[in-house]
This record gives structure tokens, C-alpha cells and sequence, in this order.
């Protein structure tokens, strides 16, 4: 019986690790360029500070929460274009409106969260 449940406890510990690598696409690796239709120097990004400091990728990618979600699902300027359209906000509020942009939630000193103050220049580094 012993044996049985260390068995059994071996198969859903691998069930669960197959599970979790099949419901999450991965996350780039490398800093990546966001999606940028020129008025401003291109904003870098690095996915592995994020992920290190917990951060869930819904917080950011919040039309990506079906388990088997696309690529395009992550992609915030598939959606998100230079000006706004048929309610969805251009690229720039999706990144920076006050309060509910993405990126200035955390890295703008006026945010009621912010976590790390960041300047213009330390996301608009240029491609
Ligand atoms: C702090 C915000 C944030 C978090 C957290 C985050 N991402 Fe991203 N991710 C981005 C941004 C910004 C892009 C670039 C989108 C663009 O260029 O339009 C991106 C791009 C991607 C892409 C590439 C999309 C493409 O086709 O170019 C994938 C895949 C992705 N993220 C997966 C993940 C996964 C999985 C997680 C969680 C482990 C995660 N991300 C967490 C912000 C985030
Ligand atoms: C598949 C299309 C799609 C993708 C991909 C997408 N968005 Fe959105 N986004 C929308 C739509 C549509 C809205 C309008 C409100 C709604 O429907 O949620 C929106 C609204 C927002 C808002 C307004 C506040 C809120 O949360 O409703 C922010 C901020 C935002 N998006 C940021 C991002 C960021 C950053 C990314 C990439 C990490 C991203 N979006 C990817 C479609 C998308
Ligand atoms: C939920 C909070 C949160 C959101 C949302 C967020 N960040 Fe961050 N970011 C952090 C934290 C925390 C750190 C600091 C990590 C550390 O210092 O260890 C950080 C660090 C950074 C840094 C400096 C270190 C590095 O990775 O190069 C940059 C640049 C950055 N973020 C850009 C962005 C951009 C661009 C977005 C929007 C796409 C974004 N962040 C969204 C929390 C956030
Ligand atoms: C925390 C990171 C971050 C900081 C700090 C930041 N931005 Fe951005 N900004 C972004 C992201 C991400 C986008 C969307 C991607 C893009 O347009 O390249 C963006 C978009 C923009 C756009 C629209 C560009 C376009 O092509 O439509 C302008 C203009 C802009 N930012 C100006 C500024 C200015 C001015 C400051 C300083 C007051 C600033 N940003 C600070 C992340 C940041």
C-alpha cells in the first residue's frame, strides 16, 4: 500500500509538471522590443526581472487568461494601436494612463502603487 501512494504521488507530481508546461506559453527570455509605431524612442523590456519580482502575467497580459490562450493573446499591440480605436486604448495609455497603465501602476512616482520610480529614459531606451 506503501508503495502504491509513493507510486501514485510519482504520476501526479509528473501529471502536474506536464500540466503546468502545457497551460503556460513561456515567457520571452531575452529583452524584448515592445511593439512601437515611431513617435518615441522603443521601450525594452525584460520579462525575467518581472517574473523574478512575481508578478502574474495577467496583471499585464489581461486578454491572455484562457489556459490555452494564443500568441496573439500576449501581443499588447496586436490590439493596442497608435491611436485609440472602438474602445481600446492606444498603446501609449495601455502603457502609461494614470492609474490604470500598465507600466506607469508601478513605475510612476504619482501611482498610489508604484514599486520602482522609473524616468522617461529608463524605458524609452531606443530599438
Ligand atoms: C509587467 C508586464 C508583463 C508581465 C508580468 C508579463 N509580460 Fe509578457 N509581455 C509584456 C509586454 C509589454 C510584451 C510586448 C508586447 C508587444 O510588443 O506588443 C510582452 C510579450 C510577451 C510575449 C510575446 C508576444 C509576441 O508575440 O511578441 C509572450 C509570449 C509573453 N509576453 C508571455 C508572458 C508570460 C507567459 C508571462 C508570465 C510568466 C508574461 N508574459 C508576463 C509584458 C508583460
Ligand atoms: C486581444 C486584444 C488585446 C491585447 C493583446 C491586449 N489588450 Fe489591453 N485592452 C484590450 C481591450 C479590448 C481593452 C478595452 C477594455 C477591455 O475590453 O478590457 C483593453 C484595455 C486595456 C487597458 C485599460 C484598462 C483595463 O485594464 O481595462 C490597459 C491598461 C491595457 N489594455 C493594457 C494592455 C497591455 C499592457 C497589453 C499587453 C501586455 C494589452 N493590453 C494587451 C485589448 C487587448
Ligand atoms: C506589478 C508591478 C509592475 C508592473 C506592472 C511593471 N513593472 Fe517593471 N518592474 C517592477 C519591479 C518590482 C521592478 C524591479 C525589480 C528589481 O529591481 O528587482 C521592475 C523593473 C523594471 C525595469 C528596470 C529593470 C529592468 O528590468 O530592466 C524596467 C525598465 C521596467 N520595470 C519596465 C517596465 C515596463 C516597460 C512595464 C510595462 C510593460 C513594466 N515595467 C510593468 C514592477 C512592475
Ligand atoms: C515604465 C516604463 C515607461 C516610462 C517610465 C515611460 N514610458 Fe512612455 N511608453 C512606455 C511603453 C511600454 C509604451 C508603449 C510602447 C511604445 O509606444 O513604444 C510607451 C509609449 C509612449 C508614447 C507613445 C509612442 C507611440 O509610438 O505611440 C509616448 C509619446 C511616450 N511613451 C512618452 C513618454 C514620456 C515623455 C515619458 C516620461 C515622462 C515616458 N514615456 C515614460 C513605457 C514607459
Amino acid at each position: 500500500m506503501k508503495k502504491f501512494i509513493l507510486v501514485l504521488t510519482a504520476c501526479l507530481f509528473v501529471l502536474g509538471i506536464s500540466l503546468t508546461a502545457a497551460l503556460a506559453t513561456d515567457p520571452p527570455t531575452e529583452t524584448m522590443t515592445v511593439t512601437n509605431y515611431g513617435s518615441k524612442d522603443a521601450v525594452k523590456f525584460a520579462h525575467k526581472t518581472h517574473v523574478d519580482a512575481k508578478i502574474e502575467c495577467v496583471t499585464c497580459h489581461h486578454k491572455a487568461t484562457a489556459p490555452d490562450a494564443a500568441a496573439d493573446q500576449y501581443k499588447c499591440g496586436n490590439c493596442h494601436k497608435a491611436e485609440a480605436e472602438a474602445g481600446v486604448p492606444a498603446i501609449k495609455d495601455a502603457a502609461h494612463e494614470k492609474d490604470t497603465g500598465k507600466c506607469w501602476k508601478c513605475h510612476n512616482n504619482k501611482s498610489p502603487d508604484v514599486k520602482k520610480e522609473l524616468k522617461c529614459k529608463d524605458c524609452h531606451v531606443g530599438a
